[in-house]
């Protein structure tokens, strides 16, 4: 199925949780309604919610009880976005401006603060302990995932295993665990919740992997930012190190980098960019993608063949091509 056919068979609880999301955030202090909203109206994939849905069908199927998981899980991600923006100082995001640049930093951590605790209400609602304790601790490596961010900017030394396993905590772990939990609150069998966590762990390796490949090759207009923000902000990205890797490439490279770091003002990565696009880390990095891809399909087969199955195939593989 095409994934635009899927998004409209789902369109009905999609629509419910969109309008508990705002109803969520929705604050008696104007400002906090704002800034919250501006970020929720600017649109998104909802990758989160659409696998709390599909998870959901491993079980008994319930929109009320799925809402109080995907609801929570979407605002997170939104949460560690508006937060993202201001480490990364970025200026735009979903094609519109950042909290931090329409505001300022000051308000987008407070407006992430509140976003993070409006999800946790939410999801309180779910009698589960269980759930909650797997919410917090991925929320907790998503801390950990984007203090490493931090540390590792400007880093040229390190190691693939570094970027894997920061991207592992900043971007893998919600995704596998919006799998995990839509089942789990399903009542899902243990085995199908399992097998669905590691899908949802190796599609979301892929997706922050091709999220960098995107953010080297991408369009301004496809991806609602304008390319090379990474290596301007000094985020190393998997592309980049395998390109540093060349012989021919790595000088040049690293001092287009050493150029980006000690600028004193607004500075342009398109010269680095250029390296990186011209080097096999491109390709490279599209072919570990895709081992990710080829991981999750094979998690599938360790659970019942219904229809959902095949949805969160066609999914995985949109992850690995996806241009936006
Ligand atoms: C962006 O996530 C940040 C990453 C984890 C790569 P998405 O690509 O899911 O962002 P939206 O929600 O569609 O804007
Ligand atoms: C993803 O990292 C951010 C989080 C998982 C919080 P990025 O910094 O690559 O995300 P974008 O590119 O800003 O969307
Ligand atoms: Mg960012
Ligand atoms: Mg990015």
């Amino acid at each position: 199925m095409k994934l635009m056919q899927l998004y409209a068979s789902m369109k009905s609880d999609l629509q419910a949780i969109e309008d508990q999301m705002a109803q969520t955030v929705t604050s008696d202090l104007p400002i906090l309604s704002e800034t919250s909203l501006h970020l929720l109206k600017a649109g998104g994939k909802r990758i989160r919610p659409v696998f709390v849905l599909l998870a959901g069908k491993f079980g008994t199927y319930s929109t009320e009880t799925l809402k109080r998981v995907a609801v929570p899980l979407e605002l997170i991600h939104m949460a560690t976005l508006v937060h993202d923006d201001v480490i990364d100082d970025a200026q735009t995001r979903r094609g519109q401006l950042t909290v931090k640049s329409k505001w300022d930093n000051r308000i987008a951590m407070f407006t992430g603060d509140y976003i993070y605790a409006k999800a946790l209400t939410v999801i309180t609602e779910l009698d589960k302990p269980r759930i909650h304790q797997i919410l917090s601790g991925a929320i907790v490596q998503m801390c950990i995932g984007e203090m490493e961010q931090i540390r590792d900017f400007f880093n040229v030394e390190q190691s693939v295993r570094n970027y894997l396993r920061r991207i592992r905590r900043k971007t893998a772990l919600l995704i596998a665990i919006s799998c995990q939990l839509g089942a789990m609150a399903a009542d899902a069998p243990p085995k199908v919740c399992h097998a669905l966590y590691r899908f949802g762990y190796n599609v979301g390796m892929a997706f922050q992997i091709t999220d960098d490949l995107l953010d080297l090759c991408g369009t301004e207009k496809a991806i609602g930012k304008p390319p090379g923000s990474d290596l301007r902000q000094g985020n190393i990205t998997l592309p980049v190190l395998f390109a540093l890797q060349e012989e021919n490439m790595r000088e040049k490279l690293l001092a287009e980098i050493e150029l980006i770091k000690n600028a004193d003002g607004p500075i342009t990565s398109v010269a680095a960019v250029k390296i990186v696009r011209s080097s096999a880390g491109i390709k490279v990095a599209e072919e570990i993608a895709d081992r990710y891809i080829a991981k999750a399909l094979k998690a599938l087969e360790a659970i019942p063949d219904i229809p959902a199955r095949r949805n969160l195939a066609d999914i995985a593989r949109f992850v690995a091509k996806r241009s936006y």
